[in-house]
């Protein structure tokens, strides 16, 4: 009998999703195979002549079988790698991107930089707005100490699963999660109601855009984490009219935008009048991704 090693599984799986014109074929095939085989996917790297039990066999197939169907390998597994960091994911919530770690790392970075100029052991306040799995709050109280974050989002069931994320990276005392539309969850008087910065990957996705998405996205990504309004705007807007009121001198507002966004979401933030700098960085693919909003005082 034909016997399957890791090495030929990874091969024939890598071209089974290739000629089903799934993206990232290798690395689809790579999460499937150490999630059925219980390891590390670098650990299948070491292992490569290891022979693979025909009850593990039939596991995989199902699980080959819903990649090749474009549902995404990280919910069939039920979790993905963010910063370094295993954030567990379901459909409830955006998967977490790449462009998304260049937002965080520019957030820990300004964090970073306003402890060393101020008081190093006092608390700064982040609100990370649209948290969803919860990933940019937690890679950030991860990376950066006395970060108090409080995180938002609409959807309750998103909400579930970053509290489930916080609990998994023993984040609990510096992550508060508050449901609701926006700011709208806040009270000035009980939380922290004014931040050192703001961070914010909101859905971004226009009515024209959301038709031409890959099938991966568009049948299994809820809807209410991509979708903004008719021109993909409508959140921004909404957070360039209230801004003003949650931030606190030298503060910082970071968001992720959409590659064509960048003219229409500086203007939106310099009509706001409320910041003295704007500047705006392309991602690793040279699209613009990133608008860093500094405070007028
Ligand atoms: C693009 S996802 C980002 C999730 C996560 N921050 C990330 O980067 O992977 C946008 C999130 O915004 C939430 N959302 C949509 N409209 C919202 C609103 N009006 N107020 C708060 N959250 C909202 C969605 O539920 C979704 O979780």
């Amino acid at each position: 009998m034909e016997q399957w090693t890791i090495q030929k599984l990874l091969n024939w799986i890598t071209q089974y999703l290739t000629d089903k014109k799934i993206d990232t074929p290798r690395l689809n095939a790579e999460m499937l195979l150490s999630n059925t085989l219980e390891m590390q996917r670098i650990e299948l790297y070491t292992m490569f002549d290891k022979p693979v039990a025909p009850p593990q066999l039939a596991k995989l197939h199902k699980l080959v079988k819903r990649a090749s169907e474009n549902e995404p390998s990280a919910y069939i597994i039920g979790k993905t790698e963010f910063y370094s960091l295993e954030i567990n994911v379901n459909k409830n919530c955006l998967i977490p991107r790449p462009e998304t770690e260049l937002l965080t790392e520019r957030a820990i970075e300004f964090l970073r930089e306003k402890s060393e100029t101020e008081n190093k052991n006092e608390n700064k306040y982040v609100c990370d707005l649209c948290t969803g799995s919860g990933c940019v709050a937690i890679a950030i109280a991860k990376n950066q100490p006395n970060t108090k974050i409080i995180a938002t989002d609409i959807c309750d069931a998103a909400l579930t699963i970053a509290a489930e994320n916080i609990e998994k990276h023993k984040l609990t005392d510096k992550i508060i999660l508050l449901c609701g539309d926006l700011f709208e969850p806040l009270i000035p008087q009980l939380d922290e109601a004014k931040f050192d910065l703001i961070v914010c990957n909101p859905p971004y996705v226009s009515d024209e855009e959301f038709e031409k998405l890959d099938k991966n996205v568009k049948d299994y990504e809820p809807k209410s984490a991509l979708l903004a309004g008719k021109d993909g705007l409508d959140i921004y807007k909404r957070i360039a009219g209230e801004v003003n009121n949650f931030l606190k001198p030298g503060a910082a507002l970071m968001l992720e935008i959409g590659c064509e966004q960048a003219k229409a979401v500086r203007e939106l933030l310099e009509k706001s009048g409320v910041f003295s700098e704007i500047t705006i960085e392309k991602d690793h693919q040279n699209h613009d991704r990133i608008i860093t909003a500094k405070h007028k005082s």
